[in-house]
């Protein structure tokens, strides 16, 4: 199993700065804002409370599993019952509890690529193999019902789907999550829906939920879902996945010999977070879309950069191809890997190369950080890039 490169950088970037390096880190998958006070108000109360000092359900506490099937029905229009919500360390687990309870030794998983580096490590560790179905900007990095049909095999069992999408930022319009979710459920296999990016869109982009956009999937979908991104709070690990009622006390029993309940101040911390409004989430949404403006026309100013727009998450995703081969530095970086530790070593930018998303040629690079970095770091890029001398 290899390392989460998305961690790697970050690790990087760090150790530069604990040197003494002006680093500007592109790397982190999280929100630059600390968690909302009310949130934390809420965690300290917890610590201070008995009760909470000791085990609890490994499925969750119920006011917490209570708020999430109220916060679904709110957001999504996706009507649950308790029963079937499963809170987890962070939807990392919940990812990991899906594959988990879903494959049996050589079950194929249709993974989109580009794909956020952890699907295809929980597949395998899961005993699934992933399939991976490209797509690329002419597409605007959406798969449709043809690419997927292609990679459809008698073995086929499961369609990992997520929109918006990490590493890419696209966006799926509803029409397309029908044809999809429509494509699955005729074809008789499961979905795992990755929704972690839910309010993270822009401009008049929506998000929708494919069991709810295909109720007949319900009963054959899992949703995976979490505080870290909508709250930042990417450091307190709660997330939760959604499915049916037996898939999800398979994973409940899994769960209770793996980690067990989810510490309990996470969970009165997440319970104020979802049982609250959505005001702390737009507040960010604002940041994030002047900042996504921001970053992809500079990346597009740059000779041999070209970047897709992206309409969710908070990443872009440029292709670098037109820099690869060229020398920089006293070096001729001839991928995305070698160009982006280039990067990291001359420039003291840190990004993710397409590599870790199975999509060389391309960098993914976060936009969840102070507007004056941004703009530092994508300048140096450009005075990096433009530095080639042959
Ligand atoms: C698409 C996607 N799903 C799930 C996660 C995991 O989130 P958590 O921090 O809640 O484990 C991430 C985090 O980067 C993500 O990008």
């Amino acid at each position: 199993m290899s390392a989460s490169a998305t961690l790697a950088v970050d690790a990087a970037a760090r150790l530069l700065r604990e040197r003494g390096e002006q680093v500007v880190s592109f790397g982190a998958g999280e929100p630059d804002f600390p968690t909302p006070e009310h949130i934390v108000e809420a965690a300290v109360a917890a610590c201070w409370d008995p009760r909470n000092h000791h085990y609890t359900p490994t499925a969750g506490l119920p006011a917490l599993r209570d708020a999430i099937v109220a916060k679904t029905l709110r957001d999504s229009g996706y009507e649950v019952d308790r029963d079937q919500v499963v809170v987890t360390n962070g939807a990392k687990q919940a990812v990991a509890n899906a594959f988990a309870v879903l494959c049996d030794p050589g079950d194929e998983v249709l993974v989109p690529s580009p794909y956020w580096t952890t699907y295809p490590e929980a597949i395998a560790l899961a005993g699934g193999v992933p399939v991976f179905v490209p797509a690329d900007e002419s597409s605007g990095f959406r798969v449709s019902v043809e690419d997927l049909s292609t990679a459809l095999t008698p073995r086929t069992k499961v369609l990992l789907f997520v929109s918006p999408s990490n590493p890419t930022g696209a966006v799926y319009p509803r029409a397309e999550i029908e044809a999809i979710g429509r494509w699955a459920f005729e074809r008789g296999l499961f979905v795992v829906t990755d929704e972690i990016y839910e309010h993270l869109v822009y401009g008049s982009t929506e998000q929708h939920s494919m069991p709810v956009v295909v109720p007949e999937l319900a009963d054959r979908s899992i949703v995976v879902n979490g505080v870290a991104k909508t709250y930042a709070m990417t450091g307190w690990r709660v997330g939760w996945m959604i499915g049916p009622p037996d898939l999800s006390a398979a994973a409940v029993n899994l769960q209770s010999h793996e980690t067990s309940n989810v510490a309990n101040v996470c969970q009165l911390a997440a319970l104020a977070a979802v049982a609250g409004d959505l005001s702390a989430v737009a507040e960010m949404r604002a940041a994030f879309e002047r900042r996504r403006k921001t970053m992809v026309s500079l990346l597009n100013e740059i000779d041999g950069v070209t970047c897709y727009e992206p309409l969710g998450a908070f990443y872009a995703f440029p292709s670098v191809k037109g820099v690869l081969g060229r020398s920089l530095g006293g070096r001729r970086p001839e991928t995305s890997a070698e160009l982006a530790e280039l990067c990291i070593s001359v420039a003291k930018v840190a990004v993710v190369p397409g590599e870790a998303f199975g999509a060389p040629g391309y960098f993914r690079l976060s936009y969840a950080l102070g507007d004056e970095d941004l703009v530092e770091g994508v300048k140096r890029l450009d005075d990096l890039f433009s530095s080639a001398d042959g």
